[in-house]
């Protein structure tokens, strides 16, 4: 827990003994990393007019479109967002999916932030490059505290 208040939170919560929708109401965005039930419940914790953006998916119907998919494949696509897109109407607030691309602009501005202090970079371990398969195992099993690193030297 200390961990996580050193990195900059100011609330903690243990996902394996605490339900976070009973603990937080009222934010303005939520970052979703996981989508199912944990998406359904981060729509509930914000405030009207809120936001979820989600990586796990569903995917959106703007994602279809800015992909270039054919209209049978964007009209599938929205079908698979459209009950989390309903719930989100309904609580007044909006769902969008997330696809993230190697971007080399993004990871310049990245590598300011981190320049300037503004972000703090955790390496939990790192593995020589003849060991990825254990680095993967290990991100697998769970217990590296921060990102694993493959060095290729
Ligand atoms: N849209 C995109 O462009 C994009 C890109 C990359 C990944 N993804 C997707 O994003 C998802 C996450 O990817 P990832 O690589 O970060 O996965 P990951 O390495 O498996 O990390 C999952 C994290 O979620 C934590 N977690 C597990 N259950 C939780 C819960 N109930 N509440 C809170 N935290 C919980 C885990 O904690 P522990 O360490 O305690 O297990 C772990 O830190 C995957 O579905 C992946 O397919 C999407």
């Amino acid at each position: 827990m200390d961990f996580v208040r050193e990195l900059g939170a100011d609330i903690v919560i243990d996902y394996r003994s605490q339900d976070f929708e009973q603990l937080l109401s009222g934010y303005d965005l939520v970052l979703d990393s996981l989508g199912g039930e944990n998406l359904e419940k981060s729509l509930r914790v914000l405030k009207p007019g809120g936001k979820a953006i989600g990586i796990a998916g569903p995917p959106d119907p703007a994602f279809a479109r800015e992909a270039g998919l054919n209209p049978v494949l964007r009209l599938a696509i929205s079908g698979l967002s459209a009950g989390i897109r309903r719930q989100a109407r309904k609580l007044g607030v909006s769902y969008q999916f997330l696809f993230m691309r190697a971007s080399g602009d993004q990871l310049r501005q990245i590598t300011a932030l981190i320049d300037d202090g503004a972000l703090r970079p955790v390496v939990g371990r790192v593995f020589p490059f003849g060991q990825t398969v254990e680095a993967l195992e290990g991100l697998e099993k769970g217990g590296i505290r921060g990102k694993a690193v493959v060095s290729n030297p």
